[in-house]
């Protein structure tokens, strides 16, 4: 076989000198001109690296041997440091890291793909460079090359036709999902990474986006405020995979010590741990095989991650006697062989999470075999954040009936109101649970608020103050995002605020031993190896794509996770969405055929016995010094600045419901609230008929997109249905009638300050607009 031949830069970018439109240059920013240039620099692959060894002694198979694993994670590991993401230079011109609402940066997304197709074809010519073509000119030129090509181009014609009935997300008339614009270091950079085909289950199919997964699971890990090296973090293929994985290691963390203990009993190769001693949640030290087994399931989490450690040093344990506890485990044996351990002492555990929680919880909860039953929501306050108080409730029936908690699951920014439960208190209330013999992992669900925590990481650069300002989060919601580090895992999607394509979700343990609880094989052993070869050992997936590593590590470098980056994205939405808030809030004027009531309540309103005449103070206060001024009117004004950080959600989504006045009455009904408000969804939301053939003009494009949901009762509580009814002005016939509402999430950063200003009135006329219409296709009598 023919040798390969040492390898050339490839020539990716050129320098700023030669080309202009260089995407490490400084763009300039029409818009922003007060922005100051980051100290951008071309990322380590300006200087490519020489491929990675796969033939370092790694052979091409699922079970590799371990020495030959350990040389290939050796390897591997010389190459770590070029991608480290820990000095990212990062750049700071808002206005290139989107393609922009009208295409503006359509040259540069087009060099940057022109320049990935280019490095892949070279990549092709250069390596074993004395292979053969297949692909001749004379087969170029003959007829049925030349019509499949033709039918190739024209079905890509068809595919991009029908593409365009897809959801405008990067519009600023895009408020309902979240889901906005994509950066275009994250395209770029998955685009680069699919024309490679990488598989990231195993290094060997995918030695260069491994790394990247790595490097991107430490950087999501030090935003989180993880320790790095002894936390860790991957790419799943979304939240709802990694919530299932935090789902499955904190169930096999809780019954471990069960495990550990039924196998020092029975193996004789265990003996030497028989007096071994551990300390119990109330911090006093008692001999592991006299737990019973209520005392074993309640562990705190490190002192179950501290076992196998223990075990090694302290007694001198081999892999191999390490490895006799896997089969007592219930990764093992399953829950119906497991429990026998149990001896009647423990019931069947329970989930805790908010009653907001996305539905990838219960389908966790089915999937483990727990059970949704054994899934118990924890009730909501008047702002739809899961309270300390309900908590505790549970986790006293919890201690009553004997049942552990598997896991306790706080929501930092809800799927629907973006709400942020109190984390920190249910960190503090774990600590209270630990003196009455309560020990459980708690996670934190931040799939869709992880990246808010950039809004907090100080920047290196300071920059100008720019025209649209970045929101620092309120005050609450900061004390939680202090306390995130404190979260035994924690759940955050780059598809979502890191605005990254599909499929990109991820998973970070604070103790990354707890991923050896989920994996497949010889959980014992350490291999003490620099770099893992397998990530595919340690989540739900297999196959999965280099291509997603490689999308949100160029997005990281060049958006840096911190206050200068994401932060900046995101405190830019921050601001909007608040904006948006007081503009929605106060959009009805008198003689209106409508009312509304925002699911976040003013400050007025947050008071135990809310004073109406306060009420409409504060909303003459929102109408006259914010929702009129702009951007640097109210940057110039601290007292409106203060007030604005305090409305709107905890982060993005807001909530709101109309209602219609018949003959200067406001309805009293919920049917007939929740009537107009489907009806209002129904038109602002995309319809299947825009779907195919869609061309802008074709059909009569909703002026404004949102979504809607509903709030279920016996999930939100009477106290919050009831409350939130009660400022729409409306009573409902039946107790258990769910409540609809039309939700906005807006990930937009700049729909403030745009070219010709301020578009917020632009999409509040239009929400105005269809309100009145559809009260009055509704033709109500009184
Ligand atoms: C809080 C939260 N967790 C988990 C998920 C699930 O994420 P995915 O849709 O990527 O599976 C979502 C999705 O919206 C979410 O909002």
């Amino acid at each position: 076989m023919r040798g390969t031949p040492p390898r050339r830069p490839l020539p990716l970018f050129r320098s700023s000198a030669e080309d202009p439109a260089d995407p490490a240059e400084p763009a300039e920013n029409p818009q922003d001109p007060a922005e100051t240039p980051g100290s951008a620099t071309p990322g380590p692959a300006s200087t490519p690296l020489p491929r990675l060894p796969i033939s370092a002694g790694a052979v091409m198979t699922d079970q590799p041997t371990p020495s030959a694993r350990r040389r290939f994670a050796d390897a591997l590991a010389r190459h770590e440091s070029h991608f480290d993401l820990t000095d990212a230079p990062g750049t700071s011109t808002l206005a290139a890291w989107f393609l922009g609402p009208k295409a503006e940066n359509q040259q540069l997304l087009e060099d940057l793909v022109r320049s990935a197709v280019q490095a892949q074809a070279d990549d092709r010519r250069e390596l074993y460079p004395d292979d053969p073509v297949y692909v001749t000119e004379e087969m170029k030129r003959s007829e049925a090359y030349q019509q499949d090509v033709k039918n190739l181009r024209g079905e890509f014609e068809t595919l991009l036709n029908s593409l365009r009935g897809s959801t405008p997300a990067w519009s600023y008339r895009f408020q309902g999902h979240m889901n906005w614009d994509l950066t275009l270091p994250g395209i770029a950079g998955y685009f680069a990474g699919m024309l490679y085909n990488q598989n990231n289950v195993a290094a060997e199919a995918s030695p260069v986006t491994t790394l990247l997964e790595k490097a991107v699971g430490e950087d999501l890990c030090r935003l989180l405020g993880y320790a790095v090296g002894e936390s860790w973090g991957h790419i799943t293929c979304d939240g709802t995979v990694a919530n299932l994985e935090a789902a499955w290691s904190a169930r096999n963390l809780t019954y471990h010590p069960v495990a550990v203990a039924e196998a020092i009993r029975r193996e004789a190769g265990l003996a030497a741990a028989r007096d071994m001693t551990v300390p119990l949640p109330d911090g006093t030290e008692r001999p592991l095989l006299e737990l019973t087994p209520w005392q074993l399931v309640n562990l705190r989490p490190n002192t179950v991650l501290d076992l196998p450690t223990r075990l090694r040093n302290a007694y001198r344990l081999t892999d191999d006697q390490l490895n006799l506890v896997d089969r007592y485990t219930i990764q093992h044996l399953g829950y119906d062989s497991f429990r026998r351990f149990l001896k009647d002492e423990v019931e069947p555990g329970v989930i805790l999470a908010s009653a907001t929680m996305h539905y990838s919880w219960p389908k966790a909860a089915a999937v483990l075999g727990i059970g949704r039953d054994n899934l118990l929501p924890v009730g909501v306050d008047l702002d739809a954040r899961a309270t300390v108080e309900a908590r505790r409730e549970l986790l006293d029936e919890c201690l009553r009936l004997r049942r552990p908690v598997l896991l306790d699951v706080a929501v930092v920014g809800s799927t629907e109101l973006s709400a942020v439960d109190p984390l920190a208190g249910i960190l503090d209330l774990r600590d209270e649970y630990a003196q009455l013999g309560l020990g459980y992992p708690i996670h934190a669900d931040a799939a869709w608020g992880g990246y808010f925590a950039a809004v907090k990481r100080p920047k290196p650069h300071n920059g100008k103050p720019r025209i649209t300002p970045d929101l620092a989060m309120s005050r609450y919601v900061n004390e939680q995002y202090d306390a995130l580090h404190r979260a035994d895992s924690i759940s955050i999607d780059p598809h979502k605020a890191g605005y990254v394509p599909y499929p990109a979700g991820g998973l970070c343990y604070r103790d990354k031993r707890q991923r050896d609880l989920i994996a497949m094989g010889a959980a014992y052993i350490d291999q003490g190896a620099p770099v893992d070869t397998n990530v595919g050992l340690f989540g739900v997936e297999g196959s999965k794509p280099g291509a997603a590593a490689a999308g949100v590590y160029l997005s990281h470098r060049v958006i840096r996770t911190d206050a200068g980056g994401y932060g900046r994205i995101l405190g830019q939405a921050l601001f909007n969405s608040k904006r948006f808030y007081a503009a929605v809030r106060t959009m009805a004027r008198p003689g209106d055929p409508f009312t509304l009531a925002t699911c976040q309540r003013i400050p007025a309103e947050r008071a135990p016995h809310p004073d109406p005449t306060l009420v409409e103070e504060e909303l003459a206060y929102i109408s006259e010094h914010i929702v009129p001024k702009r951007n640097e009117e109210l940057l110039g004004d601290h007292k409106a600045m203060k007030r604005l950080r305090e409305l709107g959600s905890d982060q993005i989504i807001i909530g709101y419901a109309f209602n219609p006045v018949v003959d200067g009455r406001p309805n009293t009904s919920l049917k007939v609230a929740n009537q107009l408000n489907e009806h209002i969804a129904q038109r602002l939301r995309l319809l299947p008929e825009l779907v195919e053939p869609r061309t802008p003009q074709a059909h009569e494009m909703p002026p404004l997109i949102v979504t809607s949901s509903d709030f279920d009762p016996a999930l939100h509580g009477r106290e919050f249905i009831d409350a939130f009814c009660g400022r729409l002005g409306v009573v409902g016939e039946d107790p258990l009638t769910p409540v609809t509402y039309l939700i906005s999430t807006t990930m937009d950063p700049w729909m403030t300050d745009t070219a010709d200003g301020d578009f917020i009135p632009v999409l509040v006329e239009a929400l105005r607009d269809t309100v009145v219409r559809c009260v009055e296709e509704m033709n109500l009598t009184p």
